[in-house]
């Protein structure tokens, strides 16, 4: 049932400090703050590890590989499902393989996983619907604990599957010997933190309903991030595009002069996923590119970020202060709204938009 909600898209975005709270202390220990060991899940000796789904599914997986390279310094590729089936992929000794699937139905990952099964690599299945095919079918299954979701577009499967992810990378971090006990404290008691802190962000809600109503007018919308902010682009591009049917894009920052900028005119909403990370210079002056030819800036960011982007962004919505590990799942929780409510001004069927379903089981 939607209770005061409208829409369950809107409840499902509400509903997200409990379900990655849910997720993360499946995977952490909240007293030792240490990840759990997963029973036949062992990192040591991958050699690399295939993370494969499809639309948002495969956002969070590409956002995670950032993290094993960084917290574990494995090799990750990230591929959608339908492209991975049939390129003939290489598979290589030390493979550990993941499918990442809210309804554990989708068609072309379910064949993915098979045709990874059949060439004898591991197989983990990170799902939310426990008796799913793909989640049967998986060597092992690592569950998000998001509970049903009934909006067709995909908010609390996301960042559960994000939560989950993190956890799972500090567990590769700590195998492989690239996370000391205070590194792995430190990540752990962050995710700990995040639900409280997607409350504060929800908060925001208000002010993204105001940039919703303008943006509500616009054509086209692009989305510019940078590192783990870029897929996170990508996500919050899709979420506008399936609910607004406004077009939208999401670019690498630095990519923009390798071709987007030339899409920059008067008054285009850019989007710029802008935490004070270790590359905020250069997303900074990507705002700056884009702001000095006319873009109407909306800087998502938080409150150090906010204070640098003072003048130089016209519209700033600030999120409170997150680490590597939960800035996505905070950010994620903005462009959620800033979607849902543009949507909301436009009149759509925010929970059944046109031509889509829930769960893809043809290809
Ligand atoms: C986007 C969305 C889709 C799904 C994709 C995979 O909001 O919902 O892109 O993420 O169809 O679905 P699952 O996760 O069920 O395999």
């Amino acid at each position: 049932e939607k209770g005061n909600h409208r829409h369950f898209m809107e409840k499902e975005i509400h509903e997200q400090p409990e379900v990655i709270g849910r997720t993360v202390s499946h995977y952490a220990d909240a007293f030792e703050n240490s990840v759990h060991e997963i029973a036949g899940l062992d990192f040591r000796s991958a050699s690399r590890l295939i993370i494969v789904g499809c639309g948002t599914a495969a956002y969070a997986g590409e956002i995670s590989r950032y993290w094993f390279g960084s917290l574990a310094r494995l090799a990750v590729e990230v591929d959608i499902a339908s492209e991975f089936r049939y390129r003939d992929p290489v598979f290589l000794p030390g493979d550990i393989a993941l499918f990442i699937s809210q309804s554990g139905e989708t068609a072309d990952t379910l064949e993915a996983m098979r045709l990874a099964a059949a060439a004898g690599v591991q197989t983990l299945a990170l799902v939310n619907t426990p008796h799913s095919t793909i989640a049967r079918e998986a060597s092992l299954v690592v569950p998000t604990l998001a509970g049903p979701e009934i909006g067709v577009a995909s908010t609390k499967a996301f960042t559960s599957q994000l939560s989950a992810l993190a956890c799972l990378a500090v567990l590769a971090g700590r195998h492989r010997g690239h996370l000391d006990r205070a590194q792995e404290a430190g990540h752990v008691v962050s995710l700990l933190a995040s639900p409280g802190l997607m409350v504060k962000a929800l908060e925001r809600e208000g002010e993204i309903e105001a940039l919703a109503q303008e943006i509500a007018s616009h054509p086209t919308v692009l989305y510019l991030g940078r590192n783990q902010n870029f897929p996170l682009a990508l996500e919050a591009a899709l979420k506008l595009k399936e609910i607004s049917y406004i077009h939208a894009e999401g670019y690498a920052a630095g990519e923009l002069k390798h071709g987007p900028i030339a899409l920059i005119e008067e008054g285009l909403p850019v989007i710029v996923i802008a935490p004070h990370d270790a590359l905020f210079d250069k997303t900074r002056s990507s705002i700056q590119q884009v702001a000095s030819r006319g873009a109407h800036v909306i800087a998502i960011t938080d409150p150090e970020g906010a204070r640098a982007l003072e003048g130089e962004a016209a519209s700033i919505i600030t999120l409170p202060k997150g680490s590597q590990l939960t800035n996505p799942l905070l950010f994620a929780s903005a462009v959620q709204l800033l979607a849902y409510h543009v949507a909301v001004y436009k009149g759509t069927d925010v929970d059944q938009p046109r031509n889509l379903a829930k769960s893809v089981t043809v290809e």
